[in-house]
């Protein structure tokens, strides 16, 4: 009986590290290259969506983040129709205990994100398998759900499983075997950091999927990408993540971010997506590898100007000191990191001095201190039940 079922669900942020740009199939989102991400901790970043189903709904409706949007928007449309057409197959398919009552009830969708949303933080990727596994649980679908999510937002597929991920890219025109992969499961690295420089948490100007979409039509750089360079990318940074090759897993890194944005550059007319702070916390991570002769630190930047560091636990207090010192906050000192605690270490005159660049104040808002999803930490969260006429829960979610 799904009238009256309540249900909340949360779900992950994840972060490329060889990116997903540019599009072969817009309506079933089907990318023109494989790519590869890691899946965060939820306790900085994550979507809670609570999804209450009755018969006493008239439409399916949804709210993100307090304010109701359109709920016919096509990738939202994509995910409920996929979602109830699973759950009617699995319903039909003779095994009584699979019978789902009230399939045809409408449904309310209440969405929140804990961190700004469309400031390139992958906000979509997020919401989009928080909303497809909350169906998936009051439903009752089980299996393979990526294909679902991929349709809400590309990256969304990725953010179904932990640790580390990769999209397929697949070749049927269909898109059945364009799926998310788990490629090392959320034990594999712990000590491996993350560390979200929030250089701008206004929204961003051109979202991912225009951006994509004219630089599928303009760049030739994008082309050569897909056809020829992200495949041997794909393998190398296989093979760093398996061996925990951090050198390999950084360098790899900064130059699929940096090929990527260099695509936006090669799209006409040109996207820039990074903003002067984020060009100075790329060349602060060069020269802070560059003092020590190793790469202990590296950046990558999606559809925004925010970095996101990837770094070992051991080299974590010093950066974020560094962090601090050439881009202090003006107020709210204590406020500036968020997120897991990181240990205060000093930072030395000579390292300083081989940075080398003026202070600049207020260039970066706060630091979100995170790391790699961790096993149990489910997306599954509490269900309950909908006393009739009810609805308070549909507001602002808190
Ligand atoms: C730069 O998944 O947001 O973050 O499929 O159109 O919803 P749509 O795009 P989206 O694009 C993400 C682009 C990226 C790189 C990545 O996450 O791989």
């Amino acid at each position: 009986m799904l009238d009256g079922t309540v249900i909340t669900c949360s779900a992950p942020v994840n972060i490329a590290v060889i990116k997903y740009w540019g599009k072969r199939d817009d309506e079933l989102i089907l990318p023109v290259n494989s790519s590869l991400s890691v899946t965060l901790h939820q306790d900085q970043l994550k979507t809670t969506t609570t999804i209450a189903c009755s018969r006493d709904f008239q439409e399916d409706r949804i709210w993100i983040n307090g304010r109701e949007e359109d709920i016919n928007q096509s990738r939202l449309q994509s995910c409920l129709r996929e979602m109830r057409r699973l759950a009617r197959k699995r319903s039909g398919d003779g095994d009584p205990a699979h019978g789902v009552a009230g399939l045809s009830h409408k449904v309310h969708i209440c969405s929140v994100n804990n961190f700004p949303t469309a400031a390139g933080l992958a906000s979509s990727a997020s919401g989009y398998a928080c909303l497809v596994y909350t169906l998936s649980r009051l439903f009752g679908v089980e299996g393979e759900l990526s294909a679902v999510a991929r349709q809400g937002s590309g990256s969304a597929c990725r953010s179904m499983y932990g640790g580390f991920v990769q999209w397929k890219i697949g070749e049927r025109a269909d898109g059945k075997d364009s799926l998310a992969e788990q490629v090392q499961p959320e034990t594999h690295w712990p000590e491996l950091r993350v560390l979200v420089l929030v250089v701008n948490a206004q929204r961003k100007h051109i979202g991912s999927t225009s951006g994509m979409q004219t630089s599928v039509k303009t760049s030739s750089l994008l082309k050569h990408r897909a056809e020829c360079l992200v495949s041997g990318q794909m393998d190398k940074m296989m093979r760093a993540i398996n061996t925990k090759d951090f050198s390999a897993f950084g360098e790899l890194t900064m130059q699929d971010s940096n090929q990527f944005h260099a695509t936006c550059l090669d799209t006409y007319p040109p996207i820039f997506y990074l903003s002067d702070v984020s060009r100075q916390i790329i060349n602060l991570v060069h020269c802070y590898n560059h003092h020590y002769r190793e790469i202990k630190v590296a950046y990558t930047f999606d559809a925004g100007p925010n970095a996101v560091i990837f770094t070992l636990q051991e080299h974590l207090p010093e950066f974020v000191q560094v962090v601090r010192y050439f881009f202090p906050p003006e107020s709210n000192e204590e406020q500036f990191l968020k997120g897991l605690s990181v240990d205060s270490v000093p930072v030395s005159e000579s390292l300083k001095a081989a940075i080398g660049m003026e202070p600049v104040a207020n260039g970066i808002s706060y630091i979100i201190s995170t790391k790699v999803k961790v096993p149990g930490s489910s997306m599954w969260g509490l269900s309950g039940t909908l006393a009739t006429g009810n609805l308070l829960f549909m507001g602002p979610f808190p």
